[in-house]
């Protein structure tokens, strides 16, 4: 009997994911892991003691499909207190197993097969995909970056990119890869074309605390009508170091919740009891957690920049996010960031990630001499980081 190929069309041409890859190389290695983001620190001891005493308590069973309500509340206590954005937590909030599950939930509850949706490249590796299982199409427009300055977009491309075919915008700042966290006047530009074609924008805010020097996030729901047209979606992992927790959140008017909540419900309905409860604790946190927060990891970031522009692979500094964003050309002949990632261990101790991955197959070129690197280590972890890359300059 012949075999039937198992994937389905809609996911031919997606790779397996390169953070296997990278990860594996790490293990198999021992170099040090600036591959994946996540950090290898814990989160505040308030909110992991709040999570152990939900379990001690016996709170462990399904959470109600749109999320504890307390969670609920506290993220609409945030939306009004960081953001001045307001949300009934009854119809216009709904948590989700991480910003992942909630971005799913959006593209796949909203979108209809042909439906196209406007992504910045480099992007997100489940946004393409998650496109392609709605039977959508991801329309890119390439973040770029002159001479190592800030990476953003051309208004004329994105202006371009919009047909008839157009839905939605998906949008992500502070954004992962490149550290960009967009300014007022470019969110004023996405809002223009949003308002002129009808369209509505998902906004990805996972890194909405972690910005440095004087960037400061601004949500686009906060522009103008655009609160009424955008589904904005955050998640307490990247807030307070709890990664594996996987709690996340989407805030929007009532008819995208709905629609989110349509989809999300047939994943995994609900999950996570009691660190939704946990997680109402940390947002509630006072201001102070949240100054040091991006403050200590602007130090981290300082550390590990000065040791990639040392090592001549000329990083953009990065005004958000965990992650710095290099263009090795400089010092990798032939400048193929793959090729860097998979020698990087053995030339110097560290692992890597390819930024060409995170572009759409078409684009790939665009991304090939950079590689991306996480810096939410610990401190001595980045230290000994900065000292393999400095023995190897
Ligand atoms: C831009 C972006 N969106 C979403 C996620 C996923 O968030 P969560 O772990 O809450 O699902 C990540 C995690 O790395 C991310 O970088």
């Amino acid at each position: 009997m012949t075999e039937k190929p198992a994937l389905t069309h809609r996911l031919q041409g997606f790779g397996a994911s390169i953070f296997g890859e990278m990860t594996a190389l790490a293990v198999a290695t021992g170099a040090i892991n600036l591959g994946q983001g996540f950090p290898n620190y814990d989160g505040p001891p308030e909110v992991l003691s709040a999570a152990q005493k939900q379990i001690a308590q016996g709170n462990n069973q399904y959470p109600p499909g749109i999320g504890v309500p307390d969670l609920r509340l506290a993220v609409s206590e945030h939306q009004s207190r960081f953001w001045g954005l307001t949300y009934d937590p009854d119809s216009e909030i709904l948590i989700t197993v991480g910003a992942s599950e909630a971005i799913a939930g959006a593209l796949l509850g909203i979108l209809n097969a042909g439906d196209e949706v406007i992504v910045f490249e480099p992007l997100f590796d489940t946004y393409a995909g998650l496109i392609a299982l709605a039977d959508g199409l991801a329309i890119p427009v390439t973040l770029r970056s002159n001479y190592g300055e800030r990476f953003q977009f051309d208004p004329d491309e994105l202006r371009k990119a919009v047909t008839p075919r157009t839905r939605a915008i998906l949008l992500n700042s502070p954004h992962n890869p490149t550290g960009t966290v967009f300014t007022r006047d470019e969110l004023q530009t996405i809002a223009d074309v949003v308002i002129a074609h009808d369209l509505i924008v998902i906004s990805d805010e996972v890194y909405e605390h972690l910005t440095f020097d004087h960037a400061q996030h601004i949500p686009i729901a906060t522009i103008g009508d655009m609160r009424d047209r955008t589904i904005t979606i955050s998640s307490g992992g990247k807030t307070f170091n709890t990664t594996g927790w996987k709690i996340g959140w989407a805030c929007g008017p009532r008819h995208l919740v709905h629609a989110t909540q349509m989809a999300k419900q047939l994943f995994t309905f609900a999950g996570g009891t009691p660190f939704q409860a946990a997680i109402a604790t940390g947002l509630r946190l006072p201001d102070s957690y949240f100054v040091t927060l991006a403050q200590d990891l602007q130090t981290k970031r300082d550390v590990l920049l000065t040791a990639l522009t040392e090592a001549d692979l000329n990083p953009v500094t990065p005004q958000g996010t965990y992650f710095i964003t290099t263009d090795i050309r400089q010092r990798f002949p032939g400048g193929d960031g793959l090729d860097f990632c998979r020698q990087l261990p053995d030339l110097c101790g560290i692992v890597a990630i390819p930024a060409s991955v995170l572009y759409t197959p078409e684009n790939q070129h665009e991304g090939e001499h950079y590689v991306r690197f996480a810096f939410c280590k610990q401190m001595e972890t980045l230290e000994e980081a900065a000292h393999r890359l400095r023995d190897w300059s």
